[in-house]
C-alpha cells in the first residue's frame, strides 16, 4: 500500500486525508493517507524519516511551507514564489504549489478570466504570494494591501520583477479600480474572526468578482455582502479541493474526480464545526 500525508502543525483540523482518502477509493487505487503533527524544529527529521519510510507524497502546510524549501528540490513557481505546499519523494525530494494553481482553476471553473484585468488581493502572507505570482502569470495586473505595509510592500517588490505589481494602502483603495477582489487573509474564518470583512463594504460594488479563499464557513460574511450587491463569487473550497487535485496528480499521475473530493472536505469541514 501506497502511503501520503500532511504535515503541519497544528493539523487535526485538515480536511486532506478526507478528500485524498476518499479520492483513493473511488479510483480503486490501493493507497492510504494520513496527517502528521509535525513541530517546526522537527521538520527535518520529519522529512528526512518520510523519505525512509518510503512515503510517496506529502502536503505541507502551515508554518512549514517556507522553511521546507530548504531541504527540498522547488520548481521555479514554488521557487519564486517561496513556499511549497506539496513534496513528491523520488529519488530526490521535488516540491511543488499548488496553492498557485487552485486559486487559478477556482476563478476559471467560475468563468472568471484574469488575463488584461486588475486584482485587489487582500494580503500578504503564503496564500497571497502564490496567488499573486499565479496572478501575473496570466497577464493580471495586481494591487497587493496589507495590514503590515512592509510585508505588503516586499510582495509587491517581488512579484514586479515578474509581471505588473503594486502596493496600497487600505487607507488608499477606494482611489482604486478593480475587477476582482481576493481575500486572503483568515478574516471572516471560523475561529478567528467569523462574520467580519476584511476590508470595507463599500468596495464590494456590483460587477467586481469577490473571491474569498476562506472556506471555514463556504458562506463568509464577505461572500453574503458580495451576494447581496449582485457579485460574482469565488469559494475558497474550490481552491481547496483544486490544489487537492493537482497534488494528487503530481504524485500519481491520475486526475481524481472533483466532486468526490469536494463532497469529502464539506463532510469534513461539517465534522470539525460541530
Ligand atoms: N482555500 C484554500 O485552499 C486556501 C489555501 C491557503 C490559505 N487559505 C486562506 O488564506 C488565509 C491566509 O493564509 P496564509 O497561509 O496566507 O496565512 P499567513 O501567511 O499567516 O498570512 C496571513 C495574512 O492575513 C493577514 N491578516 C491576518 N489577520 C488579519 C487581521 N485581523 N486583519 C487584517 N489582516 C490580517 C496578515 O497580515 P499581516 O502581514 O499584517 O500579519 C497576512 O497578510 C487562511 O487563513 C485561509 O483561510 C485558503
Amino acid at each position: 500500500m501506497d502511503c501520503y500525508g500532511v504535515i503541519g502543525h497544528p493539523i487535526k483540523h485538515s480536511v486532506s486525508p478526507a478528500m485524498h482518502n476518499a479520492a483513493f477509493r473511488a479510483m480503486g487505487i490501493n493507497a492510504v493517507y494520513a496527517s502528521f503533527d509535525v513541530k517546526p524544529e522537527d521538520l527535518k527529521k520529519a522529512i528526512e524519516g518520510a523519505k525512509a519510510l518510503g512515503i510517496k507524497g506529502l502536503n505541507v502546510t502551515i508554518p512549514h511551507k517556507e522553511e521546507v524549501l530548504k531541504l527540498v528540490n522547488p520548481d521555479e513557481l514554488a521557487s519564486k514564489i517561496g513556499a511549497a505546499n506539496t513534496l513528491k519523494f523520488d529519488k530526490d525530494i521535488s516540491a511543488y504549489n499548488t496553492d498557485a494553481y487552485g486559486a487559478l482553476k477556482a476563478l476559471e471553473s467560475a468563468g472568471v478570466g484574469v488575463s488584461g484585468k486588475t486584482v485587489l488581493i487582500i494580503g500578504a502572507g503564503g496564500a497571497a504570494r502564490a496567488i499573486a505570482f499565479a496572478l501575473v502569470d496570466r497577464g493580471a495586473t495586481v494591487a497587493v494591501t496589507n495590514r503590515t505595509e512592509d510585508r505588503g510592500i516586499k510582495l509587491a517588490q517581488d512579484v514586479r520583477k515578474y509581471g505588473d505589481c503594486i502596493f496600497i494602502s487600505t487607507t488608499e483603495l477606494e482611489k482604486l479600480k478593480f475587477d476582482i477582489l481576493i481575500n486572503a487573509t483568515p478574516v471572516g474564518m471560523s475561529g478567528y474572526m467569523p462574520g467580519k470583512l476584511p476590508v470595507d463594504g463599500q468596495l464590494i460594488k456590483e460587477g467586481v468578482v469577490v473571491f474569498d479563499t476562506v472556506y471555514n464557513p463556504m458562506e463568509t460574511a464577505l461572500i453574503k455582502l458580495a451576494k447581496m450587491r449582485g457579485c460574482k463569487v469565488v469559494y475558497g473550497i474550490d481552491m481547496l479541493v483544486y490544489q487537492g487535485v493537482k497534488a494528487f496528480e503530481i504524485w500519481t499521475g491520475l486526475t481524481p474526480p472533483f466532486d468526490v473530493m469536494k463532497r469529502a472536505a464539506l463532510n469534513a469541514l461539517e465534522d470539525t464545526t460541530r
